[in-house]
């Protein structure tokens, strides 16, 4: 008998409400338009349609190397190629589009896409003493006229052409396009699909997440990565640069990759974020029913003390999370003690899908900063698991007569918890 697997549906519930009414903005490599995997990503795009997502697609045409110095002449024999893929491939979209046969994911989806002059192009000119003729670049994009089609329930589709005022007709980069076009409404995402493994670590597992900073550490430190995957990452950080909050990275090779990214907290590619340091907040009351869905596993190993619900909600103050698509993903709480200027760190955890990407340093390094603020000298923490990565940031190992007698009193000897302290510098 077939499964449902209910867990994972009421997991992705807080998605669904995230992501609806966004604007997505989701380039499509020429690969998968003409390979056999696009009836079941166009499935995929169809059912984020019908959970609220409003799409825009940008198809590449494959026909010129992706680059960024080295841009093609396009001559008007070049175009008519171009405009030629451009027709098959879109008719071959708007085709899967319509599906509507009883046993497909599609039945009854009735599904409308629009292509046209949304985006406005002006000639790139001669660069380098050569005229790149009909090559273009984007110099606008009618960001109403789409938001138009989407009040009408219509998926955007966009190709690499671009229309000039004296109407003629360029070749875009297709991921100009699609940058420009994310940044120029208020889109949630870009997501960038690649023909091209997934970005890994130098111990072959997936990098979920890397801020602008770091991808731009990556790049110059990593001589191994392929062609492709440099100029995704290239493409990203461009991106980032220009106003695009979140850019995501998912390999074509991942089945269901979009719906495991958007629904699921682990993800199945890599989002570069533009959003540096600042997505620590405060908590709030709303907050309390995310912090105690992150801690409770952790309290039944024993990881962290038990905390109820009135506890965390009274306290709450004390509290910062991280929180990315409406879920707490990592939280702590800066406890001041008036005695001895002294001030307790405690329930930072974060959750172990987005472990090892620098949230728990990140939160920590805040709250000790909240703590030097607030005027406090010193700063202690009570841990039984998380000795040395308290350790290797600068905690020294104390002893309990070292905290404020208040903290001595209601100190748990039965779970011998070790301390560990740090000083203001
Ligand atoms: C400890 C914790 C907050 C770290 O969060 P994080 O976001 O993964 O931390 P960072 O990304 O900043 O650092 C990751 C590094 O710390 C290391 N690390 C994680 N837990 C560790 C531990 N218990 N002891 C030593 N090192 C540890 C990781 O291996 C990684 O190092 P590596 O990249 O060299 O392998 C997280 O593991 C957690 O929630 N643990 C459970 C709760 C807990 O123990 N809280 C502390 C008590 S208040």
């Amino acid at each position: 008998m077939e499964t449902f697997d209910i867990e994972t549906f009421r997991s992705a519930a807080p998605y669904i409400y995230a992501h609806q009414g966004n604007v997505f903005v989701i380039t499509i490599p020429s690969s998968l338009v003409e390979g056999e995997q696009l009836p079941a990503l166009i499935q995929d795009l169809a059912l984020m349609q019908t959970l609220g997502i409003k799409l825009v697609l940008v198809y590449a045409t494959g026909i010129f190397p992706l680059s960024k110095t080295n841009r093609p002449v396009i001559d008007p024999k070049k175009l008519l190629k171009v405009q030629h893929k451009i027709g098959e491939l879109q008719s071959r979209i708007e085709s899967l589009f319509s599906t509507g046969l009883v046993n497909t994911p599609m039945a009854g989806m009735k599904l409308t896409t629009v292509s046209g002059n949304f985006v406005h192009a002006k000639p790139s000119g001669v660069v380098d003493g050569i005229d790149l003729q009909f090559h273009g670049e984007v110099r606008r994009v009618d960001t109403q006229a789409i938001q138009d089609q989407f009040g009408h329930g219509n998926i955007v589709l966009l190709s690499s052409l671009g229309y000039s005022p004296s109407g003629e007709c360029f070749y875009l980069d297709e991921y100009d396009v699609a940058t420009t076009v994310a940044a120029s409404m208020p889109s949630e995402k870009l997501i960038f699909l690649m023909d091209e493994k997934t970005l890994q670590n130098s111990r072959k597992q997936r990098i979920k997440f890397l801020t602008l900073n770091s991808a731009q550490e990556l790049l110059s430190r990593r001589k191994t990565l392929s062609k492709t995957l440099k100029q995704h990452i290239e493409f990203a950080i461009n991106a980032c640069l220009n106003r695009v909050q979140r850019v995501h990275l998912l390999s074509i090779d991942v089945p269901g990759a979009l719906l495991q990214e958007l629904y699921s907290h682990d993800g199945a590619g890599t989002l570069i974020t533009a959003e540096h340091y600042n997505d620590i907040r405060p908590a709030t009351i709303e907050d309390v029913g995310g912090i105690i869905s992150l801690i409770e596993p952790l309290e039944a190993q024993e990881i962290l003390v038990h905390r109820t619900h009135e506890q965390i909600e009274l306290e709450i103050h004390n509290y910062d999370v991280v929180e990315r698509d409406g879920f707490v993903i990592a939280c702590g709480a800066l406890h001041p003690l008036k005695q001895k200027n002294i001030g307790e760190i405690a329930c930072l955890a974060v959750h172990p899908d987005f472990q090892k990407e620098g949230h728990g340093n990140r939160l920590l390094k805040h709250l000790e900063q909240k703590a030097w603020s607030l005027g406090l000298n010193s700063v202690f923490v009570l841990t039984t698991k998380a000795l040395h990565w308290f350790r290797e940031r600068g905690y020294r190992k104390s002893t309990i007569d070292e905290l404020p007698v208040t903290k001595q009193k209601t100190f748990n000897y039965q779970r011998n918890s070790r301390v560990y302290i740090k000083s203001k510098k």
